[in-house]
Order: structure tokens, then C-alpha cells, then sequence
């Protein structure tokens, strides 16, 4: 099987988690996300100890939560006790609202706006990873009208293609996020926040891009970042405490992507970066990575019932389900690979070529082309296997559809963790 949480059972059932998943789509409806909580703390845990292991003990994960957001993903990265990425105020507030501690959030963006920095500082976020000079000086006017100070990072863009789907390529020198190392942009940020009367400037973020398979591009940027701390030290004198390579490392959606041993990649990352900083001549510094999509993808599962079955002779058949773009639109937007399966007939002959299309309005909700599954009826279940990150937080009420329930599974035991939306909920705001 594709990852070892899904399976096949005596009634030729698929099971996720170790629950037969027609019976909890029978229970709890359609469309339904579910996520392995076990899956999800086995791989913070990964992390963590690798990074422990290879980089020291003070290195250690941030969860990047655009990946996936709601309360329950945030009570559980802090009971594992690693930090959290935030892009928004919606974020932090969430992660709040669970419980979760913000001086271990890192907040990013390109485009914080003096309500997000007000939000940021008030609820005591611990680190600012500031993107422009202009957020820089707008987070220092802040600071000096509310007297306090903040730590900061500040995002670099090293000017690396690692060869991923071009949407999600972050750190080229053409991009919306980061100052430049290339055009001299980079300097002037540092020297500008080290001129800052209430910055306190702890060192340096970059992010690469998504979905990336191979140790090689967090290598050549961080030998690019680690440089650049040198060429800083020698030219201003401050010494960078903290480096952040950013998330990024992939995941296997289909048979024919590698399964990555993230701890093994860790592993050589650290190895190369620790020789690379020797020979650079500086101390490393603390490391922090930001996975979202590693940790949290291969826990997710979402579960569709099939509405029709329609063959277009001389073209293709198309296998309607009730959802669609609103719950996943990474198809539409990345033509992302996806692993189908007829859930309530997983061990029958998989002979029917189709597309997997949702039920908007619209010739693009598509969840996936050209699959070859058992044939389908109205009625029957399909599975998308994967979907635990960038589904839920990308999903959308396009044609007002109602985001899905999310159930989480552990040790054989399922808990609503958000209830379906209803129509109520969709017009909770308008007068
Ligand atoms: N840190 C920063 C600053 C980021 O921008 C991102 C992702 C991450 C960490 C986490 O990267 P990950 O480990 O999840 O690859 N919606 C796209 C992915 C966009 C990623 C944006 N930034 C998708 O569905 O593939």
C-alpha cells in the first residue's frame, strides 16, 4: 500500500488508521476528512529526534500551519512540544484558542498588515520573521509606541530553484517573498534592523519551495545562508544565533514517488551543513526547520460517496462525487497527483479508467485524471489518499458547499475534531 495506515479488511473494505472506512463514512456522512492523530505525532516525533540528534538539542520542527489549521492540529503539536509557523492573524488565533503557547510561534508573511503586528506583538509571539523593510520599520514604530521589544528574523531569499511545481517556488531571487542576498537587498534589511532601537535581530529565515524529494537544495541553501552570516559577522559584527531553512521536504502521493526516511535526510542535510559551516569558519547556528506538508499529509484521508457513473463513448468516463474543488482544489490549481480507491470494493479488479470530478459547476473540479479503479456505482465509497495538508486549509464554499467534517483516528478511536459546516454556518455573516 501506499503508506503503511492504509489497508484492506476481510470484507474488502479499505481501512485508514486501522478503521474500516465505509463504516465511518456510513456513521458520520460524506464528504469526510479523516486524519490519522497517530500518523501525525510519528512524524512530529521523527523530526524531532532527528533534528535533535543531527543539528543538537536546541534545533528542533515548527509545524508550518498553512498546511493544515483548526484547533486540534495545534493541541497536538503542543503536547509534542515543537513550535508553529503562522502566516496570519487567523492562524495565531486559533493556535491560541487551543492552547497553544505563542512565544513558540513564528510569524511570517509578506504582507503584515499594522493590525497583524499589533495582534502579533499584544499576544506575545515569539519570534517575527519580518519579510521587507518596510514591515521592519512599521514592527519598530509599533514597538516603540507600546514600549516592548521583539525578537526577529528575517527572511533571505538564497536565490535557489529546487525544481519543484513552479507555484510553489519561493526562494528565487524573482519572488514576492524576501530580500535578496544577490541585489544587495539582504545587507541593507540586516543593517537596517540592526539599527533598530527595538529589534532585536536573532538571525536569519529562508524557504526554498514544496514538495522538494532531495536533500541537495537545503544543502546548497544553506550553504548559501551560512555565507552570508559570515559575510554579515565580518562586515557588521553581529553573529547570527539562529538559521531557518524553512519546511519543504516532500511527500509520497502516488506509487511512483519516492517514500522519503525523513530522519535519513535530515541526517545528511546535517552532515553536509555542519562541514560547510567549518569550512566557512563559523559556529553553527541553531537550526529550525518548518515542515507542514511532511508531517501532516500521509494522516489525511478523505472519503466521497459516488453520485454517477457516466461513459461518453469514443472519450472518457467521468466518476461524480459529492465534493470536489471546494475540499481539495490542488488538482485544479497544481494538477497534483492523487491515489484513488474504491473504498467499499478495494480488492476488486481495478479495470475502469475514469477522471475523479467533483460536483461544481465548473469543467475543472477535477480531483483526478486518468485513474484505473474498480468500476463504481451510486452509492459506493471512494477514497483520495494523502490529502491531510493543503485540503482543509485550502478548501473553499465555492457554490456553497459545505466544508467537510474532520474525524480524528487513535489507537482505533475516532472523535469529531470540526463538525460539518451547515448552510446556517455559510450565512452566519450577511445581513
Ligand atoms: N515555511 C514557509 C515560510 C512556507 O512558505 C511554507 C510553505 C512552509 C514552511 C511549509 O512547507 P511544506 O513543508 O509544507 O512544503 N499550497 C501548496 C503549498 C504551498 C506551500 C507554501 N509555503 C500546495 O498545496 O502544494
Amino acid at each position: 500500500m501506499l503508506h503503511k495506515n492504509i489497508s484492506i479488511n476481510k470484507d474488502g473494505h479499505l481501512t485508514f488508521a486501522g478503521m474500516d472506512v465505509t463504516l465511518l463514512a456510513e456513521k458520520y456522512g460524506t464528504p469526510l476528512m479523516l486524519l490519522d492523530e497517530d500518523r501525525i505525532r510519528e512524524n512530529i516525533r521523527v523530526y524531532k529526534a532527528a533534528m535533535a540528534e543531527h543539528f543538537g538539542a536546541d534545533s528542533f520542527p515548527l509545524f508550518a500551519s498553512k498546511a493544515l489549521c483548526f484547533k486540534g492540529v495545534y493541541r497536538i503539536a503542543k503536547e509534542e512540544g515543537i513550535g508553529m509557523d503562522a502566516v496570519s492573524v487567523g492562524e495565531l488565533y486559533t493556535a491560541e484558542a487551543a492552547g497553544f503557547d505563542l512565544s513558540k510561534a513564528y510569524f511570517h508573511g509578506n504582507n503584515k498588515t499594522d493590525e497583524d503586528i499589533a495582534f502579533g506583538v499584544k499576544h506575545g509571539v515569539g519570534t517575527f520573521v519580518v519579510d521587507n523593510e518596510d514591515e521592519l520599520l512599521a514592527l519598530d514604530k509599533h514597538l516603540a509606541a507600546v514600549n516592548k521589544r521583539q525578537k526577529v528574523l528575517l527572511r533571505i531569499s538564497p536565490g535557489i530553484d529546487p525544481h519543484t511545481f513552479k507555484a510553489v517556488v519561493t526562494g528565487s531571487v524573482d519572488s514576492k517573498f524576501g530580500s535578496p542576498i544577490q541585489t544587495g537587498q539582504a545587507e541593507a534589511m540586516t543593517r537596517l534592523a540592526l539599527s533598530l532601537d527595538n529589534i532585536d535581530l536573532v538571525g536569519f529565515h529562508c524557504h526554498i519551495g514544496s514538495q522538494i524529494f532531495d536533500h541537495e537544495p537545503f544543502v546548497d541553501a544553506a550553504d548559501i545562508m551560512l555565507r552570508f552570516i559570515a559575510y554579515i559577522r565580518e562586515k557588521t559584527g553581529f553573529t547570527a544565533s539562529v538559521l531557518n531553512l524553512g519546511g519543504g521536504l516532500g511527500v509520497r502521493y502516488v506509487d511512483s514517488h519516492p517514500d522519503i526516511d525523513y530522519a535519513e535526510v535530515i541526517g545528511e542535510m546535517a552532515m553536509v551543513i555542519k562541514q560547510r559551516a567549518q569550512e566557512i569558519g563559523i559556529e553553527l547556528p541553531r537550526i529550525v526547520l518548518e515542515p507542514g506538508r511532511s508531517l501532516v499529509a500521509d494522516a489525511g484521508m478523505t472519503v466521497y460517496t459516488v453520485g454517477s457513473v457516466k461513459s461518453i463513448p469514443g472519450y472518457k468516463s467521468y466518476v461524480s462525487v459529492d465534493g470536489g474543488m471546494p475540499d481539495n482544489p490542488r488538482y485544479a490549481l497544481y494538477e497534483s497527483p492523487y491515489t484513488v480507491y474504491n473504498a467499499s470494493r478495494a480488492n476488486a479488479a481495478a479495470d475502469f479508467p475514469c477522471s475523479l470530478v467533483g460536483r461544481c459547476c465548473e469543467s475543472g473540479d477535477i480531483i483526478q485524471e486518468n485513474i484505473v479503479i474498480p468500476r463504481p456505482v451510486r452509492g459506493e465509497y471512494m477514497a483520495v489518499a494523502v490529502t491531510g495538508a493543503y485540503n482543509y486549509s485550502m478548501a473553499s464554499n465555492y457554490n456553497r458547499i459545505p466544508r467537510p467534517l474532520i474525524l480524528l483516528i487513535s489507537a482505533g478511536q475516532e472523535k469529531v475534531a470540526v463538525r460539518r459546516e451547515s448552510n446556517e454556518d455559510m450565512i452566519r455573516n450577511e445581513v
